[in-house]
């Protein structure tokens, strides 16, 4: 889509293009004005690539606050309005982490993520392994899919995570070369194997503490049972006295410390 960048519509504090101007906005975006533009970073967008140190990923926030996020990787697809719906109605914010190739697939679904509030990260453009990748490879799986996000949904992404949790220093480098911060996760729902609705919810809540970043999936396959479990999930968090925010509201309002990062893989198949 070619149109109006308008930075950081959701959670950053970046200019918009069109500010402080009477002139008619020109409608192209040019590939050199995507990579300039995600090089820019707002106050709030400085303070989250600065929360994660060289060479490492986040895990889960500090554990100082009764707050969890609920992260959806993979979309997206065909199942993510049905996933939209509910975190509608329990009216709870999230993070899609999503594939380049399938915004382009489906631009239309990728706008309504990020016009309902919700988070959007880097999940690069094709689901490739990332540790198995050239240098250049890896940058233009970020920058391409980053770009993607931009240019169809008018947010800058801060956040990156690697498909199948799978990362090296190179792959860390890259990240951060893009100044975006790896998050992955310490709640694995296993989802992607498409367990009943119950183990979902079951594995979800029983792993959750304060500062986890819980990983599902709104993409990579027939999603109805973690459509089913998303309202128990919430219900049951929330009966222990748990809220919810977006990974970026989390870790910046409950930093991580170091037993929260690692340089290491989290192993997942999808
Ligand atoms: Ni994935």
């Amino acid at each position: 889509m070619v149109g109006v960048i308008a930075l950081a519509t959701r959670g950053g504090d970046a200019p918009t293009a069109a500010q402080s101007t009477t002139e008619p906005i020109i409608p192209e975006v040019s590939e050199a004005d995507i990579a300039a533009a995600a090089q820019q970073l707002g106050p709030r967008d400085q303070e989250l690539v600065n929360i994660g140190q060289t060479g490492v990923s986040i895990n889960r926030a500090g554990g100082g606050r009764k707050y969890v996020a609920l992260t959806f990787d993979d979309g997206p697809g065909p199942d993510t309005p049905a996933v939209l719906a509910e975190l509608k109605k329990l009216g709870v914010p999230a993070t899609f982490f999503v594939i380049g190739a399938n915004i382009q697939a489906n631009p239309d679904t990728f706008r309504q993520v990020v016009s309902a509030g919700h988070e959007v990260g880097v999940h690069t453009w094709n689901h490739k392994d990332m540790t198995a990748l050239k240098p250049a490879e890896q940058k233009s799986e970020i920058e391409t899919a980053a770009g993607e996000i931009l240019s169809v949904g008018g947010v800058a992404s801060r956040l990156f995570r690697a498909p199948y949790g799978a990362v090296d220093p190179a792959v860390l480098k890259r990240a951060e070369d893009a100044k975006l911060l790896s998050v992955l996760w310490d709640v694995d729902t296993v989802d992607w194997m498409r367990p009943s609705a119950d183990q979902i919810v079951q594995s979800a809540v029983s792993q959750a503490q304060p500062g986890s970043i819980i990983l599902l999936h709104d993409g990579g396959g027939d999603r109805a049972s973690t459509v089913a479990a998303i309202p128990r999930i919430v219900k049951e968090l929330r009966a222990k006295g748990y809220e919810f925010a977006t990974v970026g509201d989390l870790v910046i309002s409950d930093p991580p410390g170091a037993d929260d990062m690692s340089s290491e893989s989290r192993s997942t198949q999808r």
